[in-house]
């Protein structure tokens, strides 16, 4: 590699879940210390950070199709960017990114990204550079303070996963399960309240096992960290996501009936509503367990919205036990829910599984679900036609003075008036569709 010009400019394009969102921001943040700016919209970036997603195949492999855009784009126009892969793609295949992409500088994982200046002078020198160490805790510390403005914020609390379920790659792309400490914790989310937020999610690979020490020194669980937020003044919506069944203590599920800035929605995966499947998974519950959990939180919680995701075709899933997952997703009444075709991820043990299931199986089934879980969310928003709620407003509609924002349930709801992004505005709702609600504003009196 040449010697460059230092980057005066930046563009990170993240993919896959949102604690991928979460570091993006804060990679532009670092950058913007330094005093390099985002590129403007339609303006070609000096440097191009991809923070990749290795949970499926199609997401890997999105990074060698960018990498080559970006390089015919490049030539082109005659200036070549910079190019960086951060994420879970460039933890898991640093080494063959830089073998397969000689046009990528720098290849920064997830757990090291605080370290992003000094690997943009090397690169900047016309070294590349890579760094996949995992020393987790220690990237928070090193991050500046927070910049980002918004009504809507992500604050991750917890990293990594310990769970190892026999398909997934995020125990090897994220490390170990760690929590943040509380204090920090809290700092943050007065951080990103003074700069306009008004709901804040908090994120983490397995969310409801974080643990800390409040501030008396009290251990405590997600529970009590949700408490502490609670009384920030100004915050007035508090969500968390990814939970899993295993963690769910009794205090979270109550918080649900204490907090009235807890908003009445659980993102809860279960996978497949098969015991034998779920097995083979190491999910480590069964639908019956999953499904006593639910309960708990319908008796704290009527109305809760329930999400979940689920994976279709893990090697030697039957017909019978697709059907189980069908039976579950009835059972339940889902309001929302993300399913996915199983991938086999290299150096996971359900990649080593017999009995692959045929492609046009896997399509069959998952058409199947889709049909299924969609009929539920439009059941679900046709019976919050009649509610009164606040919806908070996070973008323009179609015709000029609509506005979309979301329910406490996390609906899409879109209504019509004088109003701002970041506005919590009351509506009734009135009219459901698949995926998307009506609201009305009542007249001012
Ligand atoms: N920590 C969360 C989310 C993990 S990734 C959890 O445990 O639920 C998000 C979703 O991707 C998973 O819930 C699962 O449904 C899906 N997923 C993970 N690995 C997959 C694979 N190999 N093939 C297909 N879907 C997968
Ligand atoms: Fe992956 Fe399972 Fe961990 Fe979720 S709980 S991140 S699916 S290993
Ligand atoms: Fe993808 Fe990594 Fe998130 S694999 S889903 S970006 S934790």
């Amino acid at each position: 590699m040449k010697p460059t010009a230092p980057p005066r400019t930046y563009r990170v394009k993240s993919y896959g879940c949102q604690m991928n969102v979460y570091d993006g921001e804060r990679m532009g943040e670092l950058l913007a210390e330094r005093g390099i700016t985002p590129a403007a919209e339609g303006e070609d970036a000096d440097l191009v950070i991809l923070n990749t997603c290795h949970i499926r195949e199609k997401a890997q492999e999105k990074v060698y199709s960018d990498v080559g855009r970006l390089v015919f784009a490049g030539k082109q126009s005659g200036k070549q960017p910079m190019i960086a892969v951060a994420g879970c793609v460039a933890q898991a295949e640093g080494e063959e990114i830089m073998r397969r992409a000689p046009a990528v500088s720098i290849v920064v994982g997830p757990q090291a990204y605080h370290r992003l200046p000094d690997m943009l002078e090397k690169a900047v020198a016309g070294k590349r550079a890579t760094d996949t160490d995992m020393p987790a805790i220690a990237k928070f510390d090193a991050l500046p303070a927070r910049r980002k403005r918004g009504s809507s914020a992500f604050l991750s609390v917890q990293e990594g996963c310990d769970k190892f379920c026999t398909y997934c790659v995020v125990p090897y792309t994220r490390g170990a399960e760690i929590s943040r400490p509380f204090k920090g914790l809290v700092a943050e989310a007065e951080r990103l309240v003074e700069a306009g937020a008004k709901e804040i999610t908090l994120l983490g690979q397995n969310v409801n096992a974080w643990a800390g020490e409040d501030d008396k020194g009290r251990g405590t669980g997600l529970a009590g960290l949700i408490h502490a937020l609670a009384r920030i003044d100004g915050l007035e919506r508090i969500r968390y996501t990814t939970s899993h069944p295993n963690d769910m203590e009794d205090s979270l599920i109550a918080a649900h009936g204490e907090v009235e800035k807890l908003m009445p929605y659980l993102h809860l995966p279960v996978q497949s509503g098969s015991d034998r499947v779920l097995k083979a998974m190491n999910r480590q519950h069964t639908a019956e367990s999953y499904l006593k959990v639910i309960a708990k939180f319908r008796a704290v919680r009527p109305d809760i919205a329930l999400s979940g995701d689920f994976i279709v075709g893990f090697p030697g899933e039957t017909e019978a036990e697709f059907e189980d997952t069908l039976s579950i997703v009835d059972e339940v009444r889902y309001a929302a829910c993300f399913s996915f075709k199983y991938s086999a991820r290299p150096g996971t043990p359900a990649a080593a599984l017999d009995n692959p299931i045929a492609p046009e199986v896997m399509a069959e089934r998952l058409q199947r679900l889709q049909t299924r879980l969609g009929e539920q969310q439009y059941a679900f928003n046709q019976a919050s036609v009649g509610k009164t709620c606040k919806v908070l407003v996070d973008r323009t509609g179609r015709d000029p003075g609509q506005w979309l924002g979301k329910s406490p349930w996390l609906q899409s709801v879109w209504f019509e008036g004088e109003h701002a992004i970041g506005d919590l505005v009351e509506v009734t709702l009135a009219e459901a569709g698949p995926v998307s609600l009506r609201g009305l504003v009542p007249a001012p009196v």
